[in-house]
C-alpha cells in the first residue's frame, strides 16, 4: 500500500511533516506493509493536509488531516480506503479536481516529485525526446502554432519570443526561467516546482534545443526554500540520468542549467531586473530596447521565460500544437493555472481552458467567501491588478477580455475580499506596495507613489476630497505612462479600479458634531 502525503509548502505549514511522521510510526508499531511518498500538493488548499491510500479502486483521499487522527485512521482500517469522518471519497472525484483540464499540472500531486521513473511513467519526457530529434525552426514553429503566450503575466507569445533567439547571433545563449513568483495570491510557479520539477527542466531543455541556448538558470525567490531544494535535487538526478549535460538524451544537442536563489525584492521579478540580479548586480530595471532577447543574461541573447510558460511546452510537443491551441478562446489558447486566494471557501490551484467567467471561478468554483458574507471585490493579476466589482463578474478568463475592462490576468492569481473591505485604503496599499517596492530608477514611480499614498491619506481625512481624487487620477496617469517598467506603470489598475468601481467608499463620512 502506498501513503500519499504532500511535501508542498502549503501542506507543510498546515502541519503535513507531523502527520507523515505519525503514519510512519503506526506503520511501525502495526508491522505493516506500507510506504510512505511525499507528494506535490492536489491543489486543493482549503483540505491539506491531503493523505491519499492508493488502493484497487483507485486513491482515496482523507483531510484535513492532523496528526492526532493518524492513530484513528489506523483503527478504521484506512490503508483499504475505508470510510471515516474525515475520508474525501476517490482523490479524482472530488469535484474541485475533477472538472478541471490538467495539462501542465497533470503530474502535480500524483507522482513522486523526485522519481524519475515516475515521470517517465506519466508521460515525461516525451516532448523532449521528440525534440531531440527535430529541426530547431520546426520546434519553434510548433510552440507558435499552440498560441502560447506569456504565463508570467504580459501574455506575450512565447513562440516568437523563441524566434527572436534563435535567429539572434551570439557565442552564448541563454535560458532563463523566472521564477520570482512575487504577486499575492499566486503559487503555480512554485507548486509545479515542489510537485513536479522535471517538467519545468524538460520545457528549459526544448527551450534550450529551439533556440540554440546550452545554459539555463532558474531564478528562484529565496522566499521559497522548498522549491529551491527540490529543484536543485531534481537537476541532479536528470544530469545524471543524462537528461541534461553535453548529450541531451544521447543526441547531439547539449544543454545544462542551475538554480539561483533571489534575494527577496519584487522588482526583481521584472525581467530586467530579474537579469542584473543573477548577474550579481543590484536589481534595478534596465531600459528596453534592447531587449533581453537580443541582449539579455552577460549581454547575450536570452529567453527569459516564466515557470508556466516553460512547463507548458512538454505537453505541447508533446501532443502537438494543435491539441493545446483547441483549448481556450480567442487569442487565449490552452489552459490557464488559476489560483483562487484572499477570503474564499475553496481556495488553491484550478487549471481550466481560458474562457471561465470570473463570476464562475469566484461563486461556483472558489464557492464565496470564507467568512460567508457577500463577495464585495476580486483583484485580478497580483498587487498591480485591477479590482472588479460583482458587476463585471461575467468577464471571461481572457487576455484581451480583461484589459478591454482597464483589467489583467497577469499570473492569473485572484483575491477575493468580501463586503468588508475597504476600497481606499486598498487603493492606499497599492501605493504603498509601489513605494516599497520601486526600484528608484525613474520619478513617476520613485516619487508618484509616495505621493499618491500622501493623496489617498488626506481623501481618507476628508480633506479636500474632491479635489484630491482628481489629484490621485492624474498621479495615476502619469505614473501609467511616465514609468519605465510595470511596477509603476501598472499600479494605478488596482488604485483607479478601486476609485471607479466603489466611489461610495471614496467619499468621506462627514463628521458629526456631537
Ligand atoms: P512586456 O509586455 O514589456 O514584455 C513581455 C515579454 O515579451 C518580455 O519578456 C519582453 O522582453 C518580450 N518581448 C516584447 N517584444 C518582443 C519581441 N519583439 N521579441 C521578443 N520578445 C519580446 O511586459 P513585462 O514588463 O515583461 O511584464 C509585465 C507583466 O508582468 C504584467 O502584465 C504583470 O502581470 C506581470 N507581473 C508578474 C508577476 C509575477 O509574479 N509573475 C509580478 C509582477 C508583474
Ligand atoms: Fe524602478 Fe518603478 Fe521605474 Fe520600474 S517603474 S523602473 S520599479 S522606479
Amino acid at each position: 500500500v502506498t501513503i500519499f502525503v504532500p511535501r508542498d509548502a502549503a501542506a507543510l505549514a498546515v502541519g503535513a511533516d507531523k502527520v507523515a511522521r505519525a503514519i510512519a510510526t503506526q506503520i511501525e508499531i502495526r508491522g505493516l506493509d506500507a510506504r510512505i511518498v511525499r507528494n506535490g500538493s492536489r491543489g486543493m488548499f482549503w483540505l491539506e493536509p491531503l493523505v491519499e491510500v492508493s488502493t484497487e479502486r483507485g486513491r482515496v483521499a482523507y483531510g484535513q488531516v492532523k496528526a492526532s487522527d493518524v492513530e484513528d485512521l489506523f483503527d478504521a482500517g484506512f490503508l483499504s480506503g475505508s470510510d471515516h469522518p474525515l475520508c474525501l471519497g476517490l482523490t479524482e472525484e472530488i469535484p474541485f479536481l475533477r472538472q478541471q483540464t490538467r495539462l501542465t499540472f497533470a503530474r502535480c500531486g500524483i507522482t513522486d516529485p523526485l522519481s524519475l521513473d515516475d515521470y517517465r511513467h506519466f508521460e515525461g519526457l516525451k516532448g523532449l525526446e521528440k525534440v531531440v530529434k527535430m529541426a530547431p525552426l520546426d520546434i519553434v514553429r510548433e510552440v507558435t502554432d499552440s498560441g502560447l503566450r506569456g504565463r508570467g503575466g504580459a501574455g506575450f507569445p512565447t513562440g516568437i519570443k523563441w524566434k527572436t533567439v534563435l535567429d539572434a547571433a551570439g557565442p552564448q545563449k541563454y535560458i532563463v526561467c523566472n521564477a520570482d513568483e512575487g504577486d499575492s495570491a499566486t503559487f503555480a510557479d512554485r507548486m509545479i516546482m515542489e510537485g513536479d520539477p522535471f517538467v519545468l527542466i524538460e520545457g528549459m531543455a526544448i527551450s534550450g534545443i529551439a533556440t540554440g541556448a546550452t545554459k539555463g538558470y532558474v531564478y528562484i525567490r529565496s522566499e521559497y526554500p522548498h522549491a529551491i531544494a527540490v529543484m536543485r535535487q531534481a537537476v541532479e538526478l536528470a544530469r545524471k540520468a543524462g537528461i541534461l549535460g553535453a548529450t541531451v538524451l544521447g543526441s547531439a544537442h547539449a544543454f545544462d542549467m542551475e538554480i539561483r536563489s533571489g534575494a527577496g525584492a519584487y522588482v526583481c521579478g521584472e525581467e530586467t531586473s530579474l537579469l542584473n540580479s543573477l548577474e550579481g548586480k543590484r536589481g534595478i530595471v534596465r531600459a528596453k530596447p534592447p531587449l533581453p532577447a537580443l541582449q539579455g543574461f552577460l549581454g547575450q541573447p536570452t529567453v527569459v521565460n516564466n515557470v508556466m510558460s516553460l512547463a507548458s511546452v512538454p505537453v505541447i510537443m508533446d501532443r502537438g500544437a494543435a491539441f493545446y491551441r483547441d483549448f481556450g478562446m480567442g487569442r487565449s489558447r490552452g489552459t490557464i493555472p488559476i489560483q483562487i486566494a484572499g477570503n474564499v471557501k475553496h481556495g488553491g490551484l484550478y487549471e481550466t481552458a481560458f474562457g471561465l467567467s470570473l463570476g464562475e471561478i469566484v461563486d461556483r468554483i472558489g464557492g464565496g467567501t470564507a467568512t460567508g458574507r457577500p463577495v464585495k471585490a476580486v483583484q485580478v493579476g497580483g498587487p498591480l491588478g485591477a479590482y472588479f466589482p460583482r458587476a463585471l463578474f461575467d468577464t471571461p478568463f481572457d487576455y484581451e477580455a480583461f484589459a478591454a475592462r482597464d483589467g489583467l490576468i497577469g499570473h492569473a492569481g485572484i483575491t477575493v475580499f468580501d463586503d468588508t473591505v475597504d476600497m481606499l485604503k486598498q487603493a492606499r496599499f497599492a501605493m504603498e506596495f509601489c513605494a516599497v517596492e520601486s526600484c528608484g530608477k525613474c520619478t513617476p514611480c520613485r516619487i508618484g507613489s509616495t505621493r499618491g499614498v500622501e493623496t489617498a491619506d488626506r481623501i481618507m481625512a476628508g480633506i479636500e476630497p474632491e479635489k484630491n481624487k482628481a489629484l490621485l487620477a492624474d498621479l495615476c496617469n502619469t505614473m501609467k505612462f511616465g514609468s519605465l517598467c510595470a511596477l509603476g506603470g501598472f499600479t494605478p489598475y488596482p488604485v483607479m479600479s478601486a476609485m471607479n468601481h466603489f466611489p461610495e467608499d471614496f467619499a468621506p463620512v462627514p463628521m458629526v458634531e456631537a
